[in-house]
């Protein structure tokens, strides 16, 4: 084996499947993709998403206080791109990358249609661990499509997979 550039080894946990978080604060909506998403706790349902306080959603999340989980299927591949590269400069990020959307059940937060899976989440803390910050939400609410059954069967939903450049999106299972 060779070694690993320490500022590169995050890498080594490619493929991950992206999910966009995403937060509506003063009338616009904000939006990116994120690998760096965990399950924290299962009772109480809680999620981390490790963000660069350099990116404009952070700074919404931490205004509104709540944010949204959606999970996209490989056909929104492009859009997800999109959203990964390049910095909110309109009133609707997610309209501007193709994506329509609307408010979720229990909170103001902007739910991807045609999603494969959705959380719903208030910002229960924060932590700064080197350049970013875990922000912690509380699972207020999460859905799924039919082919989770309990688990994901695959036969409807593809993820997508994030495999960073040079090979950047590829994608689970066929079609
Ligand atoms: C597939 C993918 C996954 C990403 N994962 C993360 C992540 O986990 N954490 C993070 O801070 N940024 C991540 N990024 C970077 C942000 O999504 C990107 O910088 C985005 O353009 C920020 O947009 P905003 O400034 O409008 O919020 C990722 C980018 C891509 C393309």
């Amino acid at each position: 084996m060779k070694k690993v550039g320490l500022s590169k080894a995050y890498r080594l946990f490619y493929p991950s499947v992206p999910v966009i978080v995403a937060c509506t604060d003063g009338g616009r909506v904000y939006a990116m993709p994120a690998v760096s998403v965990v399950s924290l706790s299962s009772d109480p349902a809680l999620v981390g998403v490790s963000s660069s306080p350099s990116h404009a959603t952070h700074g919404a999340i931490l205004r509104a206080g709540k944010f949204s989980l959606s999970w996209l299927g490989s056909g929104r591949v492009r859009a997800v791109e999109a959203l990964g590269t390049t910095r909110a400069t309109t009133k609707d990020k997610l309209r501007s990358a193709g994506l329509a959307h609307g408010k979720g059940k229990v909170l103001d937060v902007p739910v991807i249609e045609g999603s494969f899976a959705v959380m719903e989440c208030s910002l229960a803390g924060r932590e700064h661990f080197g350049d970013h910050e875990l922000l912690v939400g509380k699972v207020v609410q999460a859905r799924a499509a039919a082919d989770f059954r309990g688990y994901w069967r695959f036969k409807e939903y593809k993820p997508i997979l994030y495999a960073g450049s040079p090979d950047g999106f590829t994608t689970y299972g066929k079609g």
